[in-house]
């Protein structure tokens, strides 16, 4: 079994789940071995993973990718027949080795229809699909962190991620809808989610302006304000529920490098 799985998720898109999913991997991945899974069917980390490996049409990642789905080896096909009840494989050949030291496993298209081609299923069944899929993958290689881009809405996969990893990591932003969608976060997670995991908050594109006496960046005021109301609502769900839940002061700015 893996030591440690963490999750990126909001249900709000663009806050930069994919970005700093990305981020820790090459960063962790100096130090251990580490998984990444891309589950959103839009594939954003799936095409930045590739385009370290080359250029996107015609570099090694495209052609093993073509093959995986070709062999019906990819995260859709596992899940789809898991949830059909017909018995499924997870080997090495499912997993791309990326230049940069990490293991992936990409996302397909089709799992976009997932959720609708599966929707007979047995719906008690889902939340067990990523802890057997682990299983199975320590069977084989030893990781010590797992990481999982989420997509930005509560799908099978990402439901079964949910239901068994260590910490969610939730970027926002500072903005009125990102702000607000915190509430249903929780609401989801705390209706849905058994074990309940570490939950840990942190504010991405961020706005900042120089301290006049310092001299020092600073978040602007619309930006503190926004990640004050972000911790105030965490203080009060986590007393209320009695959860764990952190919000890291370490704000990331907005910056073009980044993008
Ligand atoms: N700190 C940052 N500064 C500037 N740009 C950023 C920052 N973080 C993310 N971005 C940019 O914002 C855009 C959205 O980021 P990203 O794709 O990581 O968000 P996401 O939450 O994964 O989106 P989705 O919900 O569509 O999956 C990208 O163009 C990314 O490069
Ligand atoms: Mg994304």
């Amino acid at each position: 079994m893996l030591s440690k799985t963490i999750a990126t998720i909001n249900f709000k898109g663009g806050v930069g789940k994919t970005t700093m999913t990305w981020c820790l991997a090459e960063l962790i991945a100096n130090y251990h071995a580490v998984m990444v899974f891309d589950l959103d069917a839009q594939m954003s980390l799936t095409q930045a993973i590739a385009g370290n490996e080359g250029s996107f049409r015609a570099n090694k990642f495209s052609k093993w990718l073509e093959t995986s789905s070709q062999q019906e080896k990819t995260i859709y096909h596992a899940l789809k027949k898991y949830v059909d009840n017909s018995g499924y494989s997870f080997s090495s050949d499912y997993i791309y080795k990326t230049q940069r030291g990490y293991d992936f496993v990409p996302a397909v298209e089709d799992l976009y229809w997932l959720d609708l081609e599966a929707s007979g299923a047995d719906r008690r069944t889902i939340p067990g699909f990523m802890r057997s899929l682990l299983g199975k993958i320590g069977g084989f290689k030893k990781y010590d962190y797992a990481l999982f881009d989420c997509p930005p809405a509560f799908t099978w996969l990402s439901y079964s991620v949910l239901s068994c990893c260590d910490l969610i990591l939730i970027p926002v932003n500072p903005d009125f809808y990102t702000v607000g969608g915190v509430y249903k976060i929780f609401n989801a997670l705390i209706k849905w989610i058994e074990p309940f995991p570490k939950i840990g908050l942190f504010m991405n594109k961020v706005k900042t302006t120089i301290d006049r006496k310092t001299k020092a960046l600073k978040m602007t005021s619309e930006t503190q304000s926004y990640w004050d109301e972000v911790k105030e609502i965490c203080e009060g769900i986590a007393e209320e529920q009695n959860l764990g839940i952190r919000c890291f002061e370490t704000p990331i700015c907005d910056r073009v490098s980044i993008k």
